[in-house]
């Protein structure tokens, strides 16, 4: 059965391979976390008072939109809204529980697409559907659901052509009838080019749902390959993670994953065609974490040694052992991505897992003249037979000072 075809946006937001997923709101504040008002039970009337010292003061939409191009990102999906239902826009009458009735008193999402628009970086919209601040979201569902569409319909129409929008919250009520046929023809209607998202939650990964979706979402967890054949239409896949163990801010969460585990989180997500998404949980007054900052600058480094592939590489029939994959750019270039080579170095400064030597490649069945490693263009001998598809390797290590954790070979 045929595979479908991808819609522009589609092919776009695939090429796009890595964006910068952003919770911010008052929570940011308590810093304990985006579930914080309903983990706590902390009563709502409460928990609003926190909007009376929102100031986001240090909020520089440019800068976050440049941090996230210097790492290699091609997009940012920012919290327009979300659960506790404030908005960081300006919902214009809709509710005053937004940022243009707290001390900021600015619309942050037209400062967030601007700064995006500056730095040559796409605006995703993430909004909540559900909502703990609404009484009509557990009363009156259909007057619910109206002013939700409403808030599609502000966000549709202030702010330019937008990326994509980015929704969560329908797990809440599985069996309801969210009417999505009118919010989704909101979008389509007012941002024709518009991804449309839905995460499917924790436990549902990878799930397709409504046909006007252009992606599935794999929150947490590592995608596995889509099957689209006989797919009504073609859609993406994507995978998004917190750096830590929260998506809003949490001051004493220490647990930052490590460089090199995100490299290879972004290797896996490539290896089936699906796209990154990485938190950040930007402080109470807008400024993401020094060392999330630190961090992601690190990965983009990495990526700027083996661009093409990463955000042009294609799954493959080429298959390796273990975690080893090959992708396909469409100029015919078959790259082998390669784990856990060790340092070639002096005994008494390096260690290393010792995972160099042959690396085995099947359903190679081009001629082939040469394989060298994108980094440094090291030429590496091989054995290759087009017939059987059989390649093999000899993968050497990083050089004394370097550590790629997955490093590219090319094969011409
Ligand atoms: C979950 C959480 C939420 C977070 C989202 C991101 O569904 O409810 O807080 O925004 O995942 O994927």
């Amino acid at each position: 059965m045929a595979i479908p075809v991808p819609l522009p946006r589609v092919v776009k937001f695939e090429n796009d391979a890595y964006g910068m997923f952003i919770h911010w709101g008052i929570y940011s504040q308590l810093g304990q976390g985006e579930w914080i008002q309903h983990l706590k039970g902390i009563p709502m009337d409460e928990y609003v008072k926190l909007k009376d010292s929102f100031t986001a003061d240090q909020f520089d939409a440019y800068k976050i939109a440049m941090t996230a191009k210097n790492a290699g990102m091609k997009y940012i999906v920012l919290t327009t809204r979300h659960h506790d239902g404030f908005s960081l826009y300006d919902t214009r009458g809709l509710s005053d529980f937004d940022a243009i009735h707290s001390p900021a008193g600015r619309d942050l999402i037209a400062e967030f697409v601007d700064g995006c628009r500056k730095a040559g970086i796409t605006p995703f919209f993430y909004h909540t559907t559900l909502d703990w601040y609404q009484p009509s979201f557990n009363e009156d569902f259909d007057a619910y659901l109206e002013y939700l569409r409403a808030s599609i319909e502000v966000l549709c129409t202030h702010y330019g052509p937008v990326g994509g929008f980015w929704f969560d919250g329908n797990w809440s009520k599985p069996d309801a009838d969210w009417k999505l046929d009118e919010l989704y023809g909101t979008i389509r209607r007012l941002q024709p080019e518009a991804m449309i998202i839905n995460n499917t939650g924790l436990s549902h990964l990878g799930e397709l749902g409504h046909p006007e979706l252009d992606s599935v979402t794999f929150e947490q967890g590592r995608p596995t390959p889509l099957n689209r054949e006989g797919m009504s239409k073609y859609v993406a896949a994507e995978m998004c993670q917190t750096i830590n163990g929260h998506w809003g801010i949490g001051n004493h969460d220490f647990s930052n994953k490590s460089t090199g585990e995100l490299i290879e989180n972004l290797c896996a997500c490539r290896k089936v065609g699906a796209n990154y998404l990485l938190n950040v949980g930007p402080t109470a007054g807008g400024q993401i974490p020094k060392l999330q900052e630190a961090t992601l600058e690190v990965v983009g480094d990495w990526i700027r040694l083996h661009n093409k592939p990463i955000y042009e590489g294609k799954p493959s029939l080429i298959k390796g052992q273990g975690d080893n994959f090959a992708l396909e750019t469409e100029d015919g270039r078959t790259y082998l991505f390669i784990h856990r080579l060790s340092i070639d170095g002096h005994a008494n400064v390096t260690t290393g897992d010792g995972g160099t030597g042959p690396k085995a490649f099947t359903g190679v069945h081009q001629e082939i003249s040469s394989v060298r490693w994108l980094d440094n263009n090291e030429e590496l001998s091989f054995t290759h037979d087009p017939q059987s598809g059989l390649l093999c390797f000899q993968a050497t290590g990083y050089p004394y000072g370097d550590n790629l954790v997955v490093r590219i070979a090319v094969i011409s």
